[in-house]
């Protein structure tokens, strides 16, 4: 029976030979570098017994780091032994493969039986990733959790989270308390949000790092700044607080850098974020700002250009931001499928990096069909095939293939409340989207896609988390693909 691998391998061989199977003896070596990415191990096969030496004996899983960068990894199962070589990084999306080829059995339920294979494995693109905007509704870290744990699962690096916006603030930021006291507990609608705190925020950063996951903050600027304005009235030009907003328009908020308090904000919320951001990017946000003159719009995006760089970080914005002087090492992310790409592939031949999250692909607040209960379609409807079958490549024929750096998905929560509201938007576009971002084009097919995804229903029940049977995978009746 074929492995219904998600996203499938770059090279996979199956070998003749007695499968590997997991036993109450099974240790898991891994050398004390690799802590992190073993607790990862144990989250996803379970406890095992680990020692950090390699003593060459069997009934192990063996974690190598080779000195290796990047993602790429190799994994080699015998009857004896299961090797998981590459980076820190490669190793985990390599236990992402050997938990998808231990734990599918025919009915979902754990086999921990391995069948003999080596899969030599790289990603597409370098970033693959997920917005979520936790402002429109709020999310708590358990269900950011599950979301990271998702991530990790299909081989995602990418967290974005969309902290700031006209409806809340969700970070708190020390010596500006009044940012999350006023401004915390609303969201679009009448229910009550809440923010992160700053060991939340930690908490969560950590566990992405455990498995090699960035989580990128952004704050939304010079736009969608309600919220800000709202709990601090010397950010507005009356100097008084604005009214709290809990609809769901867009575009009618703007920071004003001429105040003498808008400076110091940003430098503050943006050193803070950095200070708690370990990776390389801080979001600027730059989308719909509609009641600024062009010339102030560009003016402002400088302006936070440098304050993004005096903290050492680099930045990444929306593809309005395109027409600003960004920097070289910034990124732009495209995300209207009804506006004219023309800057953002001005930028790309400048040489900014492009990561690539079109509405009509990749929003995942998009209806499934008209039908769907959930979700809007200003981008059209979008089901999974409409997720997977598209060549980031050549979505932009102009745009230089060496510009595009990744695809991230997007989820915008104006009418998504819950967490299983949230899930079953999800589920399965994400993995789609995982597939289309880690293997190579030539690889992938929607004949062969469907029924592998289908196979991993089973998981998302286990794991307790909710999907949309979508009809394009499922109502064909119960595909046969099942895994050894
Ligand atoms: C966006 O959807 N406003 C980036």
């Amino acid at each position: 029976m074929p492995l219904a691998l998600i996203p499938t391998p770059t090279h996979l061989e199956e070998c003749e030979g007695a499968p590997f199977r997991f036993g109450p003896g099974t240790r898991l070596i891994a050398p004390p570098e690799l802590d992190g990415v073993a607790g990862f191990v144990w989250a996803v096969l379970g406890p095992l017994a680990t020692v950090t030496r390699d003593d060459g004996a069997a009934d192990a899983v063996v974690l190598r780091p080779d000195g290796g960068t990047g993602e790429a990894y190799t994994l080699t199962v015998d009857a004896d032994r299961v090797v998981v070589a590459g980076s820190p990084a490669g190793i985990a999306r390599g236990v992402a493969t050997l938990a998808q080829v231990s734990g599918l059995g025919t009915e979902g339920a754990p086999s921990g039986v391995v069948p003999a294979l080596v899969i030599r494995d790289e990603p597409r693109y370098e970033r693959r990733g997920l917005m979520v905007d936790v402002v429109r509704h709020f999310y708590p870290v358990s269900t950011l959790e599950r979301v990271i744990d998702l991530l990790a699962a299909y081989k995602l690096n990418v967290l974005h989270l969309h902290l700031t916006d006209d409806q809340g603030w969700r970070i708190e930021v020390p010596g500006r308390p009044e940012l999350v006291e006023r401004s915390g507990r609303t969201q679009c609608g009448d229910g009550e949000a809440g923010w992160l705190r700053t060991e939340e925020y930690t908490r969560l950063v950590e566990y992405a790092a455990a498995r090699h996951i960035e989580v990128v903050p952004e704050l939304d600027v010079p736009g969608h700044v309600n919220a800000a304005l709202h709990a601090d009235g010397s950010l507005s030009p009356s100097g008084q607080p604005t009214e709290a907003y809990t609809g769901a328009d867009v575009g009618f908020s703007k920071l004003d850098l001429s105040l003498p308090a808008t400076a110091p904000f940003l430098a503050d919320v943006l050193g803070h974020l950095a200070d708690l951001t370990p990776g390389r990017y801080l979001h600027i946000g730059g989308d719909e700002v509609h009641r600024m003159p062009r010339d102030e719009y560009l003016g402002f995006l400088d302006h936070v250009s440098g304050a993004v760089a005096a903290t050492g970080k680099s930045l990444i914005a929306w593809q309005e931001a395109a027409a600003a002087g960004l920097p070289s090492d910034a990124l732009v992310q495209l995300w209207d499928s009804n506006a004219d790409p023309a800057p953002v592939v001005a930028a790309a031949q400048r040489g900014i990096g492009v990561v690539l999250s079109p509405g009509k692909h990749v929003y995942l607040d998009m209806k499934y069909d008209a039908d769907h209960p959930l979700g809007q379609d200003w981008a059209g409807t979008v089901d999974v095939r409409q997720s997977y079958e598209w060549d980031p490549d050549t979505y932009l024929p102009e745009l230089p293939a060496t510009a595009v750096r990744g695809v991230e998905a997007a989820i915008w929560t104006e009418f998504i409340a819950t967490e299983d509201e949230l899930f079953s938007m999800l589920l399965p576009r994400l993995v789609a989207i995982a597939e289309l971002a880690w293997s190579p084009q030539r690889s992938r097919s929607w004949e062969s896609f469907a029924p592998r995804l289908a196979a991993h229903a089973p998981l998302w029940t286990a794991a307790g988390v909710a999907f949309h049977e979508s009809e394009q995978v499922w109502g064909r009746g119960r595909p046969d693909v099942a895994v050894a």
